[in-house]
């Protein structure tokens, strides 16, 4: 008898996470992050969530320790894996690096703007050593790029 192939049809789940600020986009330092609102930036992420086939759950905090709660809470609701945007926080928190470390889960992090080419203190990520990777200076294609990269990766 053939045996039935197990069905592989649940939609893998991915955490959005957006850290300090980036509710503001659209009003906040336009030059550099554009117009584009974060409201608009999540419709674009649904959009392409729908095109991959993956469920997504998206989530903005300015607290540092509301993001650690969530990336801890990730793997237990359901979560493969994380994109994030520290925002401001890239540069200075070990609490969201080990929490990172914390968990088994594949993190992906994205910046609108290229970080190398800002001011000296942005040249340092926290982040991106516990990363899978880095994805920055693209707007808002940056997360389109890391959700792509990431759904492969979960789905491997
Ligand atoms: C940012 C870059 C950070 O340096 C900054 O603090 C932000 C946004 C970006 O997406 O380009 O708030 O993460």
């Amino acid at each position: 008898m053939p045996t039935k192939k197990k069905s592989n049809t649940k939609r893998k789940k991915i955490l959005v996470l957006h850290g300090p600020n980036l509710n503001m986009l659209g009003q906040r330092e336009k030059k550099i992050y554009g117009s584009i609102s974060l409201e608009k930036i999540n419709n674009e992420i649904k959009k392409e969530s729908k095109k991959l086939g993956i469920e997504i759950e998206i989530k903005q905090s300015n607290i540092e320790g509301e993001l650690v709660n969530y990336i801890q809470k990730a793997g237990k609701n359901g979560c493969k894996g994380i994109l994030i945007n520290p925002a401001a926080y890239t540069h200075t928190s070990v609490a969201i690096r080990d929490a990172i470390l914390a968990i088994k889960l594949p993190v992906v992090e994205v910046h609108l703007s290229n970080i190398y080419k800002r001011e000296e203190f942005r040249h340092k990520s926290l982040i991106a050593p516990v990363s899978t990777g880095q994805i920055s200076g693209f707007g808002k294609e940056s997360y389109i790029l890391g959700l792509n990269a990431l759904t492969s990766i979960v789905r491997n």
